[in-house]
Formats: structure tokens, C-alpha cells, sequence
């Protein structure tokens, strides 16, 4: 029998979605085959995620699911990949017997191997990092579609004090601008109309030669028609070089994810995120003059040790002052191995509760303000997907990566650049009515 039927389910970041494309272009080319039905696959894999504690909880609960599954089908082989395999290492396997592959992020290429080794009976194991691997030489399995993900640098250098990334991507490395630009080159050719660059800290890519500002420029100059995004940009490293390409390329989006995790000086001390409120306002204010219409959206962290009320109130601030577009915001989540897990976990859950609603309800509110004052306004949007909620509408993103309802009809295709102006909007959604097809794309 051939066993060669591979299911995947993909966890957390987007660093995890391209990771599990890797993945299935190393598997494609040994002869496995994706398939989407857990219940008829010979391989089970689970690319995870182990930046806050629920993130595993969710985890442990799908794999008492997969277990039964496993009853049933004793030789379907089970595996964990990414970020928990690396933290958990062979605690999983002695933990949870069904589990027979234990795959960190920097050993997918002993994957066919380690599985093999499985089905002859034994565990697999691979969780040593590496500081050279980024996957560059492979070809990552991509569906056909609009938007397409690279990921140019792996692993973080900034130990932030809460993170655990540092520990379970190890250290920071980049793909050469040239292997980058040659998979842009591919995706655009195949039709993909958008591509986001990322990296867990994307302004510190460097191949020796370039820098992130190089790679961004090179990336936009393959084709016109092909948008570019990129995440995730840290605040110590973002220049003002990197400021005037995006507004230089008409390609490169108006949008920058900025994580500011709090608004204290005193707690980002705590966190070492190594720049001050100051600074961080700084180049939102830099950033808005260089590219006007840019737009901003964050990460935020409640309830980190010893963070005040006040200093709560401060994080409620520099919302206020940025007017975020969007903002990820979550309760703060103690990382064994982490700089932070040593100090007391002091702040109550109830307050942690209190406040992440606090910052979710004004953020709401600014988003919402936000999108009233673009009513009566044009933009363009990438035609993405039909409307969920009604077979009369498309819906698609501008390039500040807001989400834009738009009817269907006058020629309007899926991959169609579109000019739209806007007539309505919520917090989360713009509704705009047709004007052009555009079809060479520009601001
Ligand atoms: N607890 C809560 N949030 C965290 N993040 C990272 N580590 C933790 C943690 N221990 C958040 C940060 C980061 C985002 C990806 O996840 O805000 O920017
Ligand atoms: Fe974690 Fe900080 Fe690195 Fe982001 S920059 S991955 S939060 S250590």
C-alpha cells in the first residue's frame, strides 16, 4: 500500500502558513500527496504555535481529537511541527504516546526521513536550530490564488522579554534578495496579484549585501501589477530610507504593522523593546509626512508584570495619539524560558480581562471613525474573493489592507484591480460602488 497521503493543519502566524507550504513542497517532491480529508490520510501533521499559552491549549485539545482518530487507524503516523515542537521537544512524545514525529522549524528538510522512521515503528525526532537553514532552494507549495507569502528572514535576535520565538526560531538569518526576487518573479507569472515579505523582524534582513529597503525595492521593480506588503517591522529598526521606497513604488503598500506591545517607556523597559514612546511616535509622524496616506496597525500586550493602571492608561494613549487602523491585541501570557517568566505573573486575570477590553472597545471606535471620514472618498482594490454574505458583491482589499465590498458585474473579474468609491463603512468594512477597471496599478 502507498502510504503518501498528507493532512496539515497550520496554527498561529503567517510565518507558519508559508512554513507549512515549505513543508509540502519538501513532501511533494518525495511523492506525498496534500489531501484535505484527515480521516483518509496516512500522515497528520500539526504546524503549531507556542507564542501564548492558549495558542498550545488549542493544540493539546485537537490532538485528544486526532488520538481517537489514531484508535481507529493505529498506522496513520502523527506529527507536530513548528514552534511547540521546538519548545516541547521529546516531553511530547513521552507525554503523548500517539505522537510520532516531533519537527522543529529548521529541520523540515529530514522530514521524509524522520517519517519513514515512523512508519517502520519509530519516533522521529528533529528540534536542532540552525543558523544557516532558510529554506531558500526550495520551492514552497502554493494553490493557485491571488496572494502568496515569502518568508525572507527566519528567527528573531530582539529577546524581547515575554517572546518565546527567540527560543523556538532561533537566530536571525536571510534568504539572498536574489532567490527572493526569482520567486516574485515566479508568483507574478503565475498570476498572483499580491505578495507580503515576512519575517518576524523584517528590518533586520540583511544578506550581506542588501538591506530590507534593497530587497523591498528589487521586489517592486519585477512588475507593476504585482502588489507587495511586509510584516513584521520593529520599531528600533525602521529607517527612513525604507520610508521613501514605499512612497517611491506605487506597488508597495501604504500600510506598515508597527507593534508598539505597550505604552509605557518604563514596561517597554521591562520588555526590552529597546525604543521609547518618543521614538516610536517619531516615526509614525516621519512615516505620515514621507507617505500620506499611509496607514498603521499594531500589537499590544495587556497586563505584562507590574504594569499600573496608569501605565494601562498610557497604552490607552498612544492608541489614541497613532489612530491605529487595526490593532492584535492580547492579554499577556507568561513563556517558560523567557526573561519575563521569572518575574511574578502578578496582574489578576480579571484586571488582564478589564483591560484588554478597554483597549479592544476604543480601538473599535477609532477604526470606526477612521472608515466614516473615507466615506465619499476613491481607492483601489484588489478583487479577492465573492462576498460572504451575499451572491451580489465581491469583496477585496485596498492596499492599507482594508477589507471593500463591491457589487459584481460591469466586467469586474476576480484579479481585477478595481477603482471603487466609498459610500459606506463599519469598524471592519468598507462598501464602495464601482467606477473603473484599473489596469495598470497606481495610486
Ligand atoms: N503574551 C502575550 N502576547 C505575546 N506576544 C508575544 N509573546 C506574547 C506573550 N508571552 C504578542 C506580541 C507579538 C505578537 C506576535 O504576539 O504582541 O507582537
Ligand atoms: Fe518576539 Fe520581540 Fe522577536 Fe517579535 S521582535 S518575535 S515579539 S522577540
Amino acid at each position: 500500500m502507498n502510504k503518501n497521503k498528507v493532512y496539515i493543519e497550520t496554527y498561529g502566524c503567517q510565518m507558519n502558513l508559508a512554513d507549512t507550504e515549505v513543508v509540502m513542497g519538501i513532501l511533494n517532491n518525495k511523492g506525498y500527496e496534500l489531501t484535505k480529508e484527515i480521516d483518509s490520510a496516512d500522515v497528520v501533521l500539526l504546524n503549531t504555535c507556542s507564542v501564548r499559552d492558549n495558542a498550545e491549549q488549542r493544540i493539546h485539545g485537537r490532538l485528544g481529537n486526532i488520538g481517537t482518530l489514531k484508535q481507529k487507524n493505529p498506522n496513520m503516523v502523527i506529527g507536530i511541527l513548528g514552534c511547540m515542537a521546538e519548545r516541547l521537544r521529546d516531553d511530547l512524545i513521552k507525554k503523548k504516546k500517539m505522537v510520532d514525529l516531533v519537527v522543529g522549524p529548521d529541520e523540515y528538510r529530514r522530514l521524509p526521513e524522520l517519517i519513514d522512521t515512523a512508519f517502520a515503528g519509530g519516533k522521529g525526532i528533529g528540534v536542532k536550530l540552525s543558523r544557516t537553514e532558510t529554506y531558500e532552494d526550495i520551492e514552497p507549495y502554493r494553490e493557485e490564488g491571488l496572494a502568496a507569502w515569502i518568508s525572507v528572514m527566519r528567527g528573531c535576535d530582539k529577546f524581547c522579554t515575554y517572546c518565546v520565538v527567540p527560543f523556538t526560531r532561533g537566530r536571525e538569518r536571510s534568504s539572498k534578495l536574489t532567490s527572493v526576487v526569482e520567486e516574485v518573479r515566479l508568483l507574478s507569472e503565475r498570476g498572483f496579484r499580491e505578495v507580503t515579505l515576512l519575517g518576524q523582524n523584517v528590518n533586520s534582513y540583511s544578506d550581506g549585501e542588501n538591506d530590507f529597503a534593497d530587497l523591498l525595492t528589487a521586489c517592486a521593480e519585477v512588475d507593476n501589477n504585482l502588489r507587495i506588503r511586509f510584516m513584521t517591522s520593529h520599531p528600533q529598526d525602521l529607517s527612513d530610507k525604507l520610508l521613501y521606497i514605499i512612497s517611491e513604488y506605487s506597488n508597495i503598500c501604504n500600510y506598515i504593522h508597527l507593534p508598539v506591545q505597550s505604552g509605557s517607556d518604563r514596561v517597554l523597559k521591562e520588555m526590552n523593546r529597546t525604543y521609547t514612546i518618543e521614538h516610536y511616535l517619531g516615526i509614525i509622524e516621519r512615516a505620515r509626512k514621507i507617505i500620506p496616506s499611509v496607514t498603521f496597525s499594531t500589537d499590544i500586550i495587556v497586563g505584562f508584570p507590574t504594569e499600573t493602571e496608569e501605565e494601562h492608561k498610557m497604552t490607552l494613549d498612544i492608541m489614541a495619539k497613532v489612530r491605529y487602523d487595526g490593532a492584535f491585541m492580547f492579554k499577556y501570557s507568561p513563556r517558560k524560558g523567557t526573561r519575563a517568566f521569572k518575574m511574578e505573573d502578578d496582574i489578576p486575570e480579571n484586571v488582564k480581562s478589564r483591560r484588554l477590553t478597554e483597549i479592544i472597545d476604543q480601538q473599535l471606535k477609532i477604526a470606526y471613525e477612521i472608515n466614516q471620514e473615507l466615506i465619499g472618498t476613491e481607492d483601489i482594490v484588489l478583487v479577492e474573493n465573492l462576498s460572504k454574505k451575499s451572491d451580489q458583491f465581491y469583496s477585496g482589499r485596498t492596499d492599507t489592507n482594508k477589507i471593500v465590498i463591491l457589487p459584481i458585474g460591469n466586467n469586474v473579474k476576480i484579479g481585477d484591480f478595481v477603482k471603487v468609491k466609498l459610500y459606506k463603512a463599519t469598524s471592519a468594512t468598507l462598501f464602495g460602488d464601482f467606477i473603473e477597471i484599473v489596469d495598470v496599478y497606481r495610486k
